[in-house]
């Protein structure tokens, strides 16, 4: 094996194929929504198992924008009301909790499993032993890194409880629960296709529903809240459902029924991720081998890490590893990987206690969250990406080794 290589959390690599695609778009001239973005609509949805789905220009705006239809939704609006709460997980990426409180929800944490995910026992217990259910409107989990969310039991205690399941399944492209995938177990869901992600588009997101009420407040409400939500198109071919309007001197794509963003995404995003979209089983599959080849590498340490569980119904993400050993610094350990040319992540952080944005929020969750809290100060991740070599595998497995020999104390 050779020097110092660098291993990245994330890659994308275009075929020739890709690239031409993509040069095309540019000869066309037409960058702002069209037939790339409905037809990645299309087959994500149908990838997912959704009857909707909704394109925004970034994962947190497809959040934003489903917590504001519910908002507006006649059927959900009762129960999601602004200062309604959110349970969710403390340990996740802060977009998911930047949504719940820019779209005027409050957010409310309990505490995270050995797979990192939200533990639904503690939701039971907090449903059971709040005096006054109301307050709560929406359950969130997040299937983190790819670990799908025990949804069984997630969506009976919103059924008895009156609770709205939103799924966050940024990280979970193609993961399955049950056999089925997930984003498709509940009433709202959404996918990011940020960098590293499996399905990646540079920026994007997807907002997923079977209703198609949520589907039109969605389409307008990342558009202002226009009433025509057609594509350049569409309204060419003369499909826009608000020709009356139209008619009576109103253009339904300056008039708007609610007050919205500007969250579209543009045609080179979409037809970026179409290119991936095609590849996503053997991107899932080659994924599931790194991290298997990364797990027997490491095995040798487990008394010092925890490794990954490994499971075929999972998409990684990313190789999530804690250090269990306390005489091992996490600062020192990452430090020592990024002298070596691996890049890591935090685990996150667990929200309400260590993010500096939430800090208003940490006096009340100070010990009540001790899993998040481990998680967050010991747990970082590294790339399993699709595009890594053998040779970087292996030098991950000797770097780990070294750097373990030389902080263990
Ligand atoms: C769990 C989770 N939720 C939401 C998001 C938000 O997605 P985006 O970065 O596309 O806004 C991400 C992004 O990776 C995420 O990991």
């Amino acid at each position: 094996m050779g020097g110092k290589l660098s291993v990245r959390i994330g890659d994308l690599k275009l075929t020739k194929s890709d690239k031409e695609l993509l040069y095309s778009l540019v000869d066309s001239g037409m960058f702002s929504e069209g037939r790339y973005i409905r037809e990645f609509e299309r087959k994500w949805a149908s990838y997912v198992g959704t009857k909707g789905c909704v394109t925004f220009n970034s994962g947190t705006s497809a959040m934003m924008a489903g917590f504001v239809a519910l908002q507006h939704s006649p059927k959900y609006k009762d129960r999601v009301r602004k200062g309604s709460k959110a349970i969710t997980t403390p340990l996740t990426y802060i977009a998911t909790v930047n949504s719940v409180v820019t779209s005027g929800l409050e957010p409310v944490f309990v505490d995270v499993k050995d797979d990192f995910n939200i533990d639904e026992e503690k939701i039971a217990e907090l449903l059971e032993s709040s005096s006054d259910v109301g307050q709560y409107s929406i359950i969130l989990p997040v299937h983190l890194l790819g670990y799908a969310c025990e949804m069984d039991r997630i969506n009976s205690l919103a059924k008895k409880y009156g609770l709205i399941v939103f799924e966050d399944a940024a990280e979970a492209h193609g993961s399955t629960y049950k056999g089925k995938r997930v984003g498709s177990l509940s009433t709202l869901s959404d996918f990011s296709f940020y960098m590293a992600h499996a399905v990646c588009a540079g920026e994007l997101g997807t907002l997923h529903m079977n209703d198609p009420e949520l589907k039109s407040l969605a389409e307008s409400l990342k558009g202002n809240g226009r009433m025509c939500c057609c594509t350049v198109d569409e309204r060419a071919k003369g499909l826009c459902p608000h020709a009356v309007e139209e008619s009576s001197g109103i253009d339904p794509r300056y008039f708007s029924n609610v007050i919205g963003f500007n969250f579209k995404a543009t045609e080179f995003q979409a037809l970026l991720g179409l290119t991936q979209i095609s590849k996503i089983g053997e991107i899932i599959r080659q994924r599931q081998e790194n991290v298997r080849y990364l797990n027997d590498g490491l095995a040798k340490y487990s008394d010092a890490l925890k490794l990954p569980e490994f499971s075929e119904t999972v998409s990684y993400l990313s190789y999530p590893v804690v250090i269990e050993d306390a005489s091992i610094s996490r600062k020192r350990f990452r430090d020592a990987l990024a002298e070596s040319g691996i890049e890591s992540r935090p685990l996150f952080g667990c929200i309400p206690t260590q993010q500096p944005a939430y800090a208003f929020l940490k006096s009340g969750y100070q010990g009540k969250v001790p899993k998040a809290d481990y998680f967050g100060s010991r747990g970082f991740y590294i790339g399993c990406h699709q595009f890594m070599p053998q040779e970087q595998l292996d030098y991950v497995i000797k770097t780990f080794g070294g750097i373990i020999r030389q902080l263990k104390k």
